[in-house]
């Protein structure tokens, strides 16, 4: 209902100013949550602009205060910031505490949901604990639609016709204060057709800044034709394994690391077809299954003439001829439709 959403809406600005007035000027906002954010390196203004926060640690600091304020604690639990206390018909305490909060905003700009950083992954009462807690699913925050970082980089996005993708709220927030301001993060999922479709808004190129881990790669190979199939341009880059592009740009700097991203972009065709040659080495079974699934990611682009272009690339990497594997695509093609 739209009441409900916009109340919502209201409910979750309110938080967002709480958990800002928090880190602020509560002293152990400052102690614990502003000297975290100080050692991530992260400069007052780059903290404003993303609106972040803290919670403190303690049960019930924001719902205590949203209650008196007014706000329902129904409300408050359909917002996701209140946790109902089981068996009890009434109270219940903070889905956040003692965790540096980042606002999730839709691309209007409204605030729709939270992630929020536990501070040390070793503190001992919080060992088992999750890295990052999210709100959970509501009437305004559907995860799998959402991009981190999309209001605050559209405008860029749009100028630059060009769209990075990262997978963490750090990586979104540390390269705009690397100057670098088109880039959205899809917050650790793999990319959904909803998420696509958002990019697809501002700009059909986009680029992929993927951890250079193991599983970073094969995240990369994975879903990856989804995107292809919205007609989008996609670039992969690399990171030195067990950099992020967070981790990446602090160690660098930001020249540097526009340099890096320049050299070290590849389009999704071409990395794909290498990591999956390297994979196979001389077994010319492995060749032929190569073969089948760089042929099958080309047949999901919906132009022609870049089909072309990456037939004949993709041919020459493989040294197969290129015209039979135009006519496996073919094949593949009918198949498929
Ligand atoms: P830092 O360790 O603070 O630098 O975060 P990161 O963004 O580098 O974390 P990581 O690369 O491990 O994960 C990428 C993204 O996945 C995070 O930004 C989160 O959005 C999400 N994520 C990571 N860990 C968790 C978790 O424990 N729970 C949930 N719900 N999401 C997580
Ligand atoms: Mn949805
Ligand atoms: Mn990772
Ligand atoms: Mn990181
Ligand atoms: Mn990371």
């Amino acid at each position: 209902r739209q009441n409900e959403r916009e109340s919502l809406y209201i409910v979750l600005n309110f938080a967002k100013n709480f958990y800002q007035n928090q880190l602020q000027n509560s002293d152990e906002g400052q102690s614990i949550g502003l000297s975290y954010f100080r050692e991530r390196g992260f400069t007052n203004e780059i903290r404003q602009k993303f609106e972040l926060g803290y919670s403190l640690d303690i049960w019930d600091s924001f719902s205590k205060e949203a209650l008196e304020k007014g706000y329902s604690a129904e409300l408050l639990e359909k917002a996701g910031l209140l946790i109902p206390r089981e068996g009890s018909s009434s109270g219940g305490y903070d889905r956040f505490r003692g965790r540096v909060i980042f606002p999730i905003h839709h691309v209007g700009g409204k605030v729709i949901a939270f992630g929020a950083r536990i501070l040390k992954s070793d503190s001992s009462s919080k060992a088992n604990q999750p890295k990052y807690l999210n709100s959970p699913e509501t009437a305004v925050y559907h995860k799998s639609d959402v991009l981190y970082g999309i209001f605050q980089a559209k405008n860029a996005i749009r100028q630059l016709d060009h769209c990075y993708l990262v997978e963490g709220y750090t990586d979104v927030i540390s390269l705009h204060q690397a100057g670098i301001e088109n880039v959205v993060a899809s917050s650790g999922t793999s990319l959904t057709i909803e998420q696509i479709k958002l990019i697809g808004r501002f700009t059909p190129n986009v680029t992929i800044l993927y951890d250079g881990d193991i599983a970073g790669i094969k995240a990369a190979l994975r879903g990856l034709d989804l995107v292809l199939e919205e007609g989008l341009n996609v670039n992969i880059v690399l990171f030195p394994d067990g950099d992020d592009p967070d981790s990446y740009v602090r160690k660098v700097g930001a020249e540097a690391f526009k340099q890096y991203l320049k050299k070290a972009s590849k389009d999704f065709i071409t990395f794909k077809t290498e990591v999956l040659l390297q994979d196979a080495g001389d077994d010319p079974f492995r060749l032929a299954a190569v073969i089948g699934e760089v042929v099958s990611s080309i047949v999901k682009i919906p132009d022609a003439i870049k089909r072309q272009v990456f037939f004949r690339r993709t041919s020459e990497m493989m040294k197969v001829d290129e015209q039979m594997l135009i006519t496996e695509g073919n094949k593949l093609a009918r198949r498929l439709s």
